[in-house]
């Protein structure tokens, strides 16, 4: 790494890669993003001629040798994303990876360690954490504006799949159709599940909830059929926390409203804050604040400081957050003194609640935290 650039390789150029993070990367003047790879040959010529990338290739691999590369960028769908990630590792790379990881938390820690034994930096796709609006609420927190936190909802839910004809990635050929598969929870509900642990701030104990399956049969997009899929398109949980604050989550797909759809409510002894990241009126983002002694919330001003240079509300959300989000990664490599924040650690507790979650919807009972053992289910 020359003093003060990285050297960034995209792994996977897809739709995500080419609104996110490939110019979220090129807006960052410490950063180049110097190669992309993708199997796909036309979104690999694609994104190098739209965002004048000089170095493409099919195989990833090819990349991970060499030593003019510091950072390797999953955006891969998600399959590949834990070979991928965990190759880089090996190879000497800090990695940003969208998330999962991996669907089982236990090899998410696992390239967590992995990481760490090697010197490396990690950071998983937690979008909405870097929204202007959340830092500005994390901030809020941690200055004593809520005082002590009681309770925390957490909503991350539009309207993406409502229509049975709007075609959905995969399901897997393999899930027995008399059981529901893990979907929302997982796809929409890390972000917001982060940005509970984040704002609480104390160990998860236990959890309940339960997964409803709205709409059966639905286009699938790999295959042009419609097609019985019974998955996950709605959920609700509870849970509660070592502080005894308690939380509540609910991810759905199918719920009417815009994108992004996060959105996320802490009360506390002294205050209250809300935030809502939905597209509306050219708006992607509103903090609204309340003292105990004031009990109206009023709309607060978004301080320019938690924007990058020149960005505003009005731009396209995923280009805004990301941003952030990649300029605070390059900022943890550049300055090896910082913490990390929103690392594959995060990414393995987070996985390990979804994974809580599950076990809660199949046994029909609370379960305790960390599934790994110490605290027995359903403990006060
Ligand atoms: N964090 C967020 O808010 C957010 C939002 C949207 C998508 N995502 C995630 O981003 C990822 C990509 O989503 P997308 O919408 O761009 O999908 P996409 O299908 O448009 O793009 C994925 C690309 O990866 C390529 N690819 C697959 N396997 C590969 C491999 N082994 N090596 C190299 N390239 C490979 C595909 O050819 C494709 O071009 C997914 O994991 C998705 O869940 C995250």
């Amino acid at each position: 790494m020359t003093a003060g650039t990285l050297r960034v390789a995209v792994v996977g150029a897809g739709r995500w890669a080419q609104v996110a993070h490939i110019p979220g990367w090129q807006r960052d003047p410490r950063v180049e993003v110097v190669a992309l790879a993708d199997v796909n040959e036309a979104a690999l010529a694609e994104a190098a001629s739209a965002f004048s990338v000089p170095r493409v290739t099919t195989d990833y691999r090819e990349l991970l040798d060499d030593p003019g590369i510091d950072v390797i960028d999953v955006v891969t769908g998600n399959r590949p994303h834990f070979e991928v990630s965990w190759n880089a590792l090996s190879a000497g790379k800090h990695v940003l990876c969208e998330k999962p990881v991996h669907t089982d938390y236990e090899k998410t820690r696992q390239a967590a360690e992995l990481a760490r034994a090697n010197g490396l930096r990690t950071k998983l796709g937690f979008t909405f954490r870097y929204a202007p609006a959340v830092l500005y609420a994390k901030e809020l927190i941690d200055s004593g504006f809520v005082g002590e936190p009681y309770m925390f909802n957490g909503y991350e839910q539009n309207s993406q799949w409502i229509d049975p004809a709007t075609p959905l990635r995969q399901v897997d050929p393999d899930a027995d159709p008399a059981h529901i598969t893990v979907s929302s929870i997982e796809g929409y509900g890390a972000p917001i599940i982060d940005i509970m642990h984040w704002w609480l701030g104390s160990p998860l104990t236990s959890v309940v909830g339960t997964m409803r399956n709205f709409v059966p049969t639905r286009m699938i997009r790999d295959t042009g059929v419609m097609t019985r899929a019974n998955i996950d398109d709605g959920d609700m949980w509870i849970a509660e926390f070592g502080s005894g604050a308690l939380a509540s989550i609910q991810s759905s797909y199918v719920t009417v409203g815009n994108y992004p759809g996060i959105e996320a409510r802490i009360y506390g002894s002294e205050g209250a804050v809300i935030i809502r990241l939905v597209d509306e009126a050219g708006c992607c983002q509103t903090i609204r604040t309340a003292r105990k002694d004031a009990v109206e919330f009023t709309e607060d001003d978004i301080p320019v400081r938690f924007f990058p240079p020149g960005g505003h509300s009005g731009e396209p959300w995923p280009l805004l957050f990301y941003s952030n989000l990649v300029a605070d990664f390059a900022t943890e490599i550049l300055d090896g003194s910082r913490p990390g924040q929103g690392d594959f650690a995060q990414g393995a507790l987070v996985q390990e609640t979804i994974n809580a979650f599950e076990a809660s919807f199949r046994t029909r009972s609370w379960i305790g935290f960390p599934l790994s053992g110490a605290i027995p289910a359903g403990t006060p």
